[in-house]
């Protein structure tokens, strides 16, 4: 487009006001960016388009390709930049490890008549680009058969992105109902559409131990199996070499995968395989009830630590990230108020009472993850009886842990059943697909409304709210086709609680906004609750 007409549209551009406000031209992207500011002509991407990305960029490159493939048929080419004109315009990824200003996520896109320009300092901030551009296209986009007669273009604009937060997580309960690898990455890809990027795995449960432990194999030959109340054997379980590909797999989304393995609670599926590591001695079945169990690891036993540092030490070395989550939530008393050798510890260790021995419990753990490199987070539990040195805390009853946590100088995800429990139903009318509690519903708008910063943080303790994440647990929840269902569309408020800037919250914008979404979700066959339902 020339100066002139450029100069007539700004001028239109003043006359309508908030008419040709970005929000009102139909840039309808989920998370809301930062800044977007609609010029000039926009790109058509055609099969002459060519997608330059070299280095460090030539996966995200790679992807893109994959991404614009199935729905309009072309094979773009990736290729280094040459310099030579081509007919059909470029996208351009650039890495510039210099530009500070946009972060380790974030990154610019402009559109013009003659392609798309992409930056980032990283390659994270060039795929979150990526994904921001799949919202720019015609919904068509993303059907994955080839879609003829649409024109795939672009509106011209400028965009500068960076995310609020450096946490923006999901968590998925594979214990109570298991789901297998292949539905594991495509969480992942619907994590990574919506620019979230921590992936909470929650392996062990009272009603399952999933992930293959070599020095213990009755972990999964026993831990991993449930006989159900029809006679059912329900179960299943990941190998290493299952986990090894659905991490690279997120790496390649750029997601880190934190593990979560149970303790001392949640953990009556290991107890059936290894009965010596109870207070009581067992037997016990891989359970089949809802609900909080009474037993729990013997806190008194060494065994129970030798037993869950050897888990540990394979476990660790499976997931690059820093953090790993050792649970720490609903610990029952009662075992260890009767266990002989829990009581032993209580006093050889001088603790007051159980809540010291769970932090004792706790605390051992933090420093073999601490020699390990790794650091601990848990449940907001593990606050009682005073919290582990190196420990980060997760706060999910409500708030008030990750308030005191933060005031300790501490780093807190925000999780609170209050807002981010997605296995809550979406209102009192829907059927829910039958994958619900029933209760306290959680609808789109109330996790739209979340504020993961509590008012009443100093700036220095806010700086320990590492982000926040909405948590999937699946006792209801027995299929893709309900978990689907139940984080589509609230994980997309989600995103924009943890990825865009709080002074541009709006919600009947971000509602319009989803509503565009669903013609994706339908064009990909997912399951979703239509909010306005
Ligand atoms: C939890 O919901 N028990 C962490
Ligand atoms: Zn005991």
């Amino acid at each position: 487009m020339n100066r002139i007409a450029t100069f007539v549209l700004m001028l239109i551009a003043v006359a309508a006001g908030p008419l040709l406000d970005a929000r009102a031209q139909g840039v309808d992207v989920i998370p809301q960016p930062q800044q977007v500011e609609i010029h000039g002509d926009g790109f058509v991407v055609t099969a002459d388009t060519l997608i330059i990305a070299e280095g460090a960029g030539r996966e995200v490159g790679e992807y893109l390709a994959g991404v614009l493939g199935p729905a309009t048929g072309y094979e773009l080419p990736v290729r280094a930049h040459t310099g030579d004109p081509v007919i059909g315009g470029l996208i351009l990824l650039e890495l510039d490890a210099q530009d500070e200003g946009l972060g380790d996520e974030g990154y610019s896109l402009e559109v013009t008549d003659r392609g798309i320009d992409i930056r980032a300092k990283t390659p994270a901030g060039l795929f979150y680009a990526c994904q921001t551009l799949r919202q720019l296209l015609p919904i068509e986009i993303d059907s994955d058969q080839v879609v003829e007669g649409v024109l795939w273009e672009v509106r011209g604009v400028m965009i500068e992105d960076v995310p609020r937060f450096g946490w923006r997580g999901m968590h998925l309960d594979v214990g109570r109902h298991f789901f297998d690898k292949a539905f594991v990455k495509h969480y992942i890809d619907l994590m990574a559409r919506y620019k979230l990027n921590t992936f909470h795995w929650h392996l062990t449960e009272d009603q399952g131990w999933r992930v293959e432990i070599k020095k213990y194999p009755l972990l999964t030959e026993v831990g991993a199996w449930r006989t159900d109340g029809d006679g059912e054997r329900y179960g299943g379980y990941y190998t290493q070499e299952d986990i090894r590909e659905v991490v690279v797999y997120a790496k390649s989304r750029f997601v880190t995968v934190v593990p979560e393995i149970e303790m001392p609670g949640h953990s009556v599926a290991a107890l059936a395989a290894y009965p010596g590591l109870s207070c009581t001695g067992g037997p016990f079945d891989v359970s089949t009830t809802w609900g909080v169990h009474k037993d729990v690891y013997c806190a008194g036993n060494e065994q129970t630590f030798e037993f869950l540092q050897d888990v540990l030490a394979e476990v660790m070395p499976l997931f690059p990230g820093a953090y790993l989550h050792i649970g720490g939530d609903e610990v029952p008393k009662d075992r260890w108020e009767a266990c002989e050798k829990c009581q032993g510890r209580i006093k050889a260790e001088g603790l007051k009472d159980e809540h010291e021995l769970q932090s004792y419990f706790i605390r051992r753990i933090d420093a073999f993850l601490t020699q390990n490199g790794k650091k601990l987070i848990g449940w907001d539990e593990i606050l009682e009886g005073g919290l582990a040195p190196g420990a980060a805390v997760m706060s999910w009853r409500g708030e008030k842990g990750g308030i005191a946590a933060a005031q300790m100088g501490r780093d807190v995800v925000m999780a609170p059943y209050s807002h981010l429990y997605f296995d809550f139903q979406q209102s009192d009318e829907a059927d829910e697909l039958g994958a619900t509690w029933g209760g306290y519903p959680i609808p789109l708008e109330l996790v739209y409304s979340y504020e993961p910063v509590p008012a009443e943080l100093s700036d220095e303790e806010a700086a320990h709210i590492l982000g926040a994440q909405g948590n999937v647990w699946t006792e209801p929840i027995a299929t893709p086709a309900q978990v689907r269902y139940m984080i589509l569309p609230r994980m997309l408020g989600l995103s924009e609680v943890v990825w865009s800037q709080k002074e541009g919250r709006d919600w009947e914008d971000f509602e319009r906004r989803v509503v565009g979404e669903y013609g994706r979700f339908g064009l990909m066959g997912l399951s979703y609750r239509d909010h306005r339902e």
